[in-house]
């Protein structure tokens, strides 16, 4: 495997999903926390940086224990501080580095660059330049601005590259990650969805015997395939409960219930909608309404377990961004996302998390392995408490029904929208769902007076939801859809779009 060590920057997580997209089991672990003794190590990549090298509070590594005993490669805040630490010079760039740059004097004949073309377009992202480099390291590649774009340790596997591979706009990027995984480290590019689920299933037998699991299904991808495996490993011994709290999307309940009986799961499915009702009357803050969904849930979930009384585990959809230590530069709850935090230890359940090392897209992979529907595979994330976060202010049953309606129309208007390349527009999209607003405005229709409410249609592109942009729909698709939900939905008489970017929006309202 490849160890990627984080120095905190924004795209740590693409260099992991990079590595895996080349079959090679890579771990994404906090700068401090090599794991020397583990022998399955083939490379180390040191990560990029908010941070400056030359920081009071620079992280520092050991770099004795590194060097000469694994291949490495830097990235940006990773090649500066190799550059610094081996004696060479990195200064404050006159003007910060961000965006397009093309490749100069690339040194063909290295192995990092095998197969670049001259003038490779690369990314930056980057305040400090390295003006010096030690001693001992050569030059491999330039581009106008930074002379230093990539230097290698003379005779050396020590790579140090100031762009950023990992990022799409590095058009040869993955050439170069190729280049040091499989050539330079040996990857032996055998991590694939078939060999996952083989392994996994295998362990799973062995892991739980004869014992009983119950999982929490959410209609999502990870619970789902997570289910999926599990029942291949298991069969009559796991049961999956799917909780409705009554802010779902329109028919979502009973379809999703009826796929997952489909697959063979033994799940139950409990209508808790009237619960979360009562409990939301007259809530309207966002993060009370969070936790009265989570607390709710986990009661619910808590009482229909309880029924099964001899389960031994607990299993989640868990995946491996979920769980990557990463270094938390602010420190700031923006929003309580939901889960099912503190139910094993109150149960005394252990834990079964078979998708605990994967990133979501090779989750889908393993889903279409096992020959899960498609729709189930490549639906759009969805929250935890659901609709609920996207009703601003107070929720009643009749505002769900209004949204739902209108979401509906949003949602299948995206699946049948066909583009010229083949693709539809919900696959093109990260995720859509419809806004009900706090207000009402004036309207007239035929020749009546109207004073109802107002939508907001949100579609989003993203590859992790950490950043976000606004999809650029087509203005013919927001007109019908508009249109549609207009003259359907009884109660709603005006739709906007909201076409504002994560940061410094999010992606729910709420
Ligand atoms: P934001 O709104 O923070 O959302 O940009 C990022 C992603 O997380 C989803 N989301 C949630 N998922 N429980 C979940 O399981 C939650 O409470 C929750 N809140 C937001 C959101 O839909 C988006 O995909």
């Amino acid at each position: 495997k490849i160890i990627i060590l984080d120095f905190g920057s924004q795209t740590t997580q693409l260099i992991g999903r990079r590595v895996r997209e080349l079959d090679t089991f890579c771990e994404i672990l906090p700068y401090n926390k090599f794991p020397y003794d583990d022998p399955a190590v083939i490379g180390v990549i040191l990560s990029g940086s908010p941070f400056s090298v030359y920081d009071e509070n620079s992280f520092k590594l050991e770099f004795d224990r590194l060097r000469g005993h694994y291949p490495i490669l830097g990235i940006c805040y990773g090649a500066q501080l190799m550059a610094q630490t081996f004696g060479g010079k990195v200064e404050p760039s006159g003007t910060r580095e961000y965006g397009r740059a093309n490749l100069e004097h690339v040194d063909a004949g290295n192995p990092l660059f095998k197969g670049f073309d001259q003038h490779s377009q690369v990314w930056m992202s980057h305040g400090d330049t390295i003006t010096a480099l030690p001693e001992d390291f050569e030059c491999v590649a330039s581009t106008k601005e930074v002379k230093y774009a990539a230097y290698q340790a003379k005779g050396e596997k020590l790579w140090g590259v100031q762009f950023h591979p990992e990022v799409f706009h590095s058009l040869q990027g993955s050439l170069l990650l190729r280049n040091f995984v499989v050539d330079i480290c040996g990857g032996k590019q055998d991590w694939s969805p078939a060999s996952f689920v083989d392994t996994t299933v295998a362990e799973l037998k062995a892991q739980l015997g004869n014992d009983r699991v119950i999982l929490g299904l959410s209609g999502g991808v990870d619970s789902s395939v997570a289910a999926v495996l599990l029942n291949k490993a298991i069969g009559k011994n796991l049961t999956c409960i799917f909780v409705d709290h009554g802010m779902l999307r329109k028919n979502e309940f009973h379809d999703v219930l009826r796929d997952y009986e489909s697959l063979g799961l033994n799940v139950i499915g409990v209508d808790a909608s009237e619960k979360f009702f009562s409990e939301l009357a007259g809530v309207t803050e966002p993060e009370k309404k969070r936790k009265i969904i989570g607390k709710g849930f986990i009661d619910v979930f808590e009482a229909e377990a309880k029924k099964i009384t001899d389960a031994k585990w607990l299993a989640q959809g868990t995946i491996y961004p979920d769980r990557i230590e990463s270094m938390n530069i602010t420190g700031k709850v923006i929003k309580s996302h939901h889960n099912v935090g503190g139910l094993p230890e109150k149960m005394h359940l252990s834990l079964c998390e078979p998708l605990k090392w994967l990133f979501k897209d090779e989750v889908r992979r393993v889903g279409r392995q096992m020959q899960m529907p498609e729709h189930l595979i490549s639906r759009h994330p969805f929250p935890g408490p659901g609709l609920a976060v996207r009703i601003l202010g107070d929720i009643t049953p009749e505002k769900v029904r209004v949204l739902q309606e209108a979401d509906d129309i949003f949602i299948r208007g995206l699946r049948e929208w066909t583009c010229e390349d083949g693709e539809t527009l919900y696959n093109k999209v990260w995720q859509a769902g419809v806004i009900l607003l706090p207000i009402q405005s004036v309207g007239v229709m035929g020749d009546e007076r109207t004073y109802e409410k107002a939508v907001a249609l949100r579609a989003v592109t993203s590859t992790d939801a950490m950043t976000a942009d606004w999809a650029h729909l087509p203005y013919e698709f927001m007109a019908k859809v508009s249109n549609e939900i207009i003259n359907k939905v009884k109660g709603v008489n005006r739709v906007c779009y909201d076409i504002s970017s994560k940061p410094p929006a999010t992606i729910e309202w709420e």
